[in-house]
């Protein structure tokens, strides 16, 4: 099982700006786990998710093994999530393995054009991801893609998979006319919240990730963050620490610092979830994204002293399942002597520690999540801790953790501008503000 470490969030080790128990006796954390456990919101269907059945996601994942390359398509939840399998579990996949996989999360022509260059679409599944199936940029590449393969005569009845919802939306109703192969999306699952969904167990299987390692690794964790009071249940530790950190001494930014190049995309993916599910009505925390030892040479300095912002959660590892001695040579220099006799996973493993002791010794909270090794089975427990303690941290801003608002607006006035039936006023909007921005420039 993961483990927390929360003693450099307490005033007893780093001092003033740390938190006492009475200030966690503060809050009602009883009420947080009941929201939980009872489910207040439909959208905390997403807990369920590790006793899904995965039969079909293992068929449809055979299929993949025929083709060369694996062309993944959609934007936001549908897309972080199985970027962070990818990295984590299949570093460097496509110099490795095949199906070689590449995923496309944007409407960027150039990246675009760059893939078509590399792969063949005769040898490659795509699988197109939108719950809502009327997601812009997912629909924009599909079509592009959709008229590639006529072009070239391929059935995307053999090439293509779509996720989707199971009954409504545009692209199930593709799927319903052309007789395509597909997933569901439960409708009650949000978006960044359906990793362990179709939405990611596809990929991970395709990679050759038993997808049940996942699904295993979060309904354990899970049993600890909804049965368990708050000094047992990691997930309500963390939201509640990082909520009184906010609220007695304004640090409003979450740092997410793996020590692991494999958790790179897993720091993305906790940002989208962090941000998109509490940014609201004027409250929240900012989500940054890290890497360590990367960072220190980057970041660290202003975490340190800079804005007093910051709450830093590091991911340590264990077991980086392979090390280099550092080698017998220049003995004479004292510079690099030191290291002889010592190994690179020891130097990763101590510069974590270093970070979090000098962090700690200036009084800079922080909270480490340790986990044995970065396996399918720990990433599992990695999603879901973080997905219900986001759950959690919205229940204690009193926000709803599960809609996006404030992405509406951009959306609409770019369907005004494309010309979409129903949002010719927002053309007309666009238009006067773009007149407005242009009054000044240089
Ligand atoms: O979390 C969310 O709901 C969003 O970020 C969505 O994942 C994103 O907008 C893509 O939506 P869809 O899967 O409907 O295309």
């Amino acid at each position: 099982m993961l483990k927390l470490f929360y003693s450099n969030i307490m005033n007893e080790i780093i001092g003033d700006n740390g938190l006492s128990l009475k200030d966690f006796e503060s809050l009602d954390t009883d009420k947080v786990i009941k929201m939980i456990k009872l489910k207040q919101y439909d959208e905390l269907a997403f807990i369920d998710l590790p006793q899904q059945q995965t039969s079909e996601i293992k068929e449809i994942a055979k299929i993949a093994y025929e083709f060369d390359n694996f062309l993944l398509i959609g934007i936001g939840g549908s897309a972080l999530g199985p970027r962070s399998i990818v990295e984590a579990l299949s570093p460097y996949h496509n110099l490795r393995k095949t199906p070689k996989v590449f995923i496309y999360d944007n409407v960027d022509p150039l990246t675009l054009s760059t893939i078509f260059e590399l792969i063949d679409l005769k040898k490659t599944l795509i699988n197109v991801i939108s719950k809502s199936g009327s997601t812009a940029e997912t629909a924009a590449s599909f079509m592009i893609v959709w008229q590639k393969l006529k072009e070239r005569g391929i059935s995307p009845q053999k090439n293509m998979i779509i996720t989707t919802d199971p009954k409504k939306g545009n692209l199930r109703k593709i799927v319903n006319d052309y007789n395509l192969k597909s997933l569901p999306i439960d409708p009650k699952v949000v978006g960044r919240y359906s990793v362990l969904s179709p939405v990611g167990l596809l990929t991970a299987q395709i990679i050759g990730v038993n997808c049940e390692e996942l699904l295993l690794g979060a309904e354990d964790i899970t049993q600890k963050c909804i049965l368990q009071k708050l000094w047992d249940n990691p997930a309500l530790l963390l939201s509640s620490a990082i909520y009184l950190l906010d609220k007695k001494f304004n640090r409003n930014v979450t740092v997410m610092l793996p020590y692991t190049d494999r958790l790179k995309s897993f720091s993305e993916w906790f940002c989208q979830l962090w941000a998109e599910s509490l940014g609201k009505q004027g409250k929240g925390l900012t989500p940054y994204p890290s890497v360590g030892t990367t960072d220190q040479h980057s970041q660290l300095q202003a975490w340190m002293e800079g804005l007093q912002q910051y709450v830093v959660i590091f991911i340590s590892l264990n077991d980086y399942k392979a090390d280099f001695q550092f080698p017998d040579i220049f003995n004479d220099i004292d510079g690099l002597n030191y290291l002889r006799g010592h190994s690179l996973a020891e130097l990763i493993k101590i510069e974590q520690e270093a970070t979090e002791i000098a962090l700690s010794k200036n009084g800079k909270p922080s909270l480490t999540i340790n986990i044995p090794s970065v396996d399918g089975y720990y990433l599992g427990q990695l999603f879901h801790l973080f997905s219900i303690a986001t759950a959690m941290t919205g229940f204690y801003y009193g926000v709803n953790p599960f809609n996006q608002p404030g992405v509406e607006e951009g959306k609409d006035l770019t369907y005004g501008m494309m010309g979409k039936k129903g949002y010719e006023n927002k053309k007309e909007e666009f238009t006067h503000y773009r007149e407005k921005k242009y009054k000044y420039s240089i």
